[in-house]
């Protein structure tokens, strides 16, 4: 089920990163802000910090996809341990961009249409629906992120159309980019009864500034596998071990033309002056790397703008 004729991208470097703050940028910050960043560190690093989780099975399904030759019926008796996760995944299979004419009514037949792979991405998708992040006082940012995160996460499949190797959890990888920036927000919001929230303007450039390594943290914690880690904890350095990984350029990719198209990026929740020069070097070393010319790149941005339709579509029906 999972046979491809793309060469697979599991040969790249295994999981060198750790959970490794760069506090370089101490001098820059305001005192507030300074504040924020010591509070994520001090939470993000203590043995006792428990995040949000994931559903359990979401987390048993992907190691279970990750085994050749993996039962149907075992993954459909996993997923109907949580009823209401598997109502959320029939009622977006049954989605129109899946274009299907007979509904979808069972788990299995699910996968019988879509293939596991997609199955579980799918199952991901229903589980970061379901508002794993919750942080009242920063909902409206959340909500941001997860729609962000949900068009990421198409484009990101979108582009795989146009890379020659096979890139297996760039949907999860888009999905789940910024999954450290959700957390973060999650433990600033845990204040004390009666305590205000820090403001925005001097949370949001704290949280640009560590969300990769966020990230990576939450993921190891979720046991999502050592490749989509290493990937979300570089989404936006792109290289590791000196080289760009190609699907955290497929990842900045998706995110450029989400932006473009005016489907939100986190920079719409605050202004913070990130740096464009760099972005745009950025979005230059992510392009050469997937042998994105100008010609290809305007059929990249076509394609996923096209995917990005039926994404709409499946937000408005929500
Ligand atoms: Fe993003
Ligand atoms: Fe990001």
């Amino acid at each position: 089920m999972f046979g491809s004729d793309k060469p697979s991208l599991r040969h790249l470097p295994e999981n060198q990163a750790r959970f490794d703050i760069d506090d370089d940028d101490e001098l820059s910050r305001r005192p507030a802000q300074s504040e924020v960043h010591a509070a994520l560190v001090r939470t993000f690093e203590s043995p006792q910090y428990q995040p949000p989780m994931l559903p359990k099975v979401a987390t048993e399904l992907i190691s279970l996809s990750a085994v050749r030759d993996v039962d149907v019926q075992q993954v459909v008796q996993v997923l109907e341990r949580d009823s209401l996760l598997a109502g959320r995944v029939l009622k977006l299979a049954n989605s129109p961009r899946f274009g299907g004419l007979v509904p979808i009514q069972s788990l299995r037949g699910a996968i019988t249409r879509m293939g596991l792979r997609e199955f579980r991405d799918l199952v991901l998708e229903a589980a970061m629906n379901s508002r794993i992040f919750r942080a009242p006082g920063y909902s409206d940012a959340l909500d941001k992120l997860r729609m962000h995160a949900a068009a990421t996460a198409h484009a990101a499949r979108a582009v795989t159309r146009f890379t020659s190797f096979e890139a297996e959890y760039a949907f999860l990888c888009g999905l789940l980019h910024e999954a450290g920036s959700a957390a973060a927000l999650v433990a600033l919001a845990d204040v004390p009864r009666g305590q205000t929230l820090r403001p925005m303007n001097d949370v949001w450039p704290v949280i640009e500034e560590l969300h990769e390594s966020l990230g990576q943290r939450l993921m190891t914690l979720w046991q999502m596998p050592a490749e989509v880690a290493m990937v979300i904890g570089n989404h936006h350095q792109l290289e590791i071990g000196g080289v760009v990984h190609p699907l955290a350029a497929i990842v900045l990719v998706a995110e450029h033309i989400v932006d473009g198209l005016g489907l939100g990026g986190p920079t719409a929740l605050v202004p913070t002056g990130t740096d464009t020069l760099r972005k745009a070097q950025q979005l230059q070393k992510a392009r050469a790397a997937l042998g994105f010319d100008d010609a290809r790149w305007r059929a990249v941005y076509k394609t996923v703008a096209d995917a990005l339709v039926g994404q709409k579509n499946d937000a408005a029906m929500k």
